[in-house]
């Protein structure tokens, strides 16, 4: 199982646009129906992990976002409407231990925020960051630090041109340049220490 966050993010380094939606939403190539390559990237997942901020407007959409993953969410209270199969949790560990229980070996997409990205990062479970450069520039927005720790060590991987013009680069994360929160860099899931492993 990998941890996988994905963003879309403007060439001027944006990942919302200047009114807080996310920044694909503003690309005329994904408005007219291109994927930015999501398809072929959930083929190999099997999870969405994301933070609160990020899941709240799932719930007011006419089309669940998510039909073929399990959905797990941090955040300090479930929110009111939330169906009943997704997992929330306050605690990133636990919420992360509940991901691997649950896990048949696919892998996870950490759909963000940065906040939750940033989170898993300073656990040392967050394999990959993939950015989708959009051909926009919004001049203003979220960006993906500072609450994205500069620290992050990030290795390239692979780049792929898309339709419509944008890229996707891959990125492996260097789990040495890692801050625990609270947790020694040996750190294991509990679930894990109950199995020995
Ligand atoms: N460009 C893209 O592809 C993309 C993708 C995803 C999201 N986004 C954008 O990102 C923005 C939201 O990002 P964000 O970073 O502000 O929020 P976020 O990560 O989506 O959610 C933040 C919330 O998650 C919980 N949380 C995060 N870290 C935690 C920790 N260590 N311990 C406990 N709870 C924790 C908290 O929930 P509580 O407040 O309930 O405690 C926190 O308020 C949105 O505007 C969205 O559109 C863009």
């Amino acid at each position: 199982m990998k941890i996988r966050a994905r963003l879309g993010i403007s060439a001027d380094g944006y990942i919302t646009t200047p009114s807080g939606w996310p920044a694909h939403s503003a690309d005329p190539a994904f408005v007219s129906g291109q994927s930015h390559g999501i398809r072929e990237f959930l083929e190999t997942c099997e999870a969405a992990l994301m933070g609160r901020t990020t899941f709240e407007p799932a719930l007011s959409n006419n089309r669940w976002p998510w039909p073929d993953l399990n959905v797990f969410v941090l955040g300090s209270q479930r929110p009111a409407g939330t169906p009943d199969h997704v997992v929330t949790d306050s605690d990133p560990v636990q919420l992360l231990e509940k991901v691997r229980a649950a896990n048949r070996g696919g892998d996870v997409h950490l759909i963000g925020g940065p906040r939750t990205i940033e989170t898993y990062r300073a656990l040392g479970a967050l394999d990959s960051i993939e950015l989708v450069v959009l051909p926009i520039l919004f001049g203003d927005g979220m960006r993906l630090t500072p609450s994205l720790s500069t620290e992050a060590g990030l290795t390239f991987e692979r780049e792929r041109a898309l339709p419509g013009g944008s890229v996707e680069i891959v990125y492996a994360v260097d789990k040495a340049a890692r801050a625990i929160l609270g947790h020694g860099a040996d750190w294991v899931p509990a679930s894990q220490r109950a199995a020995g492993a």
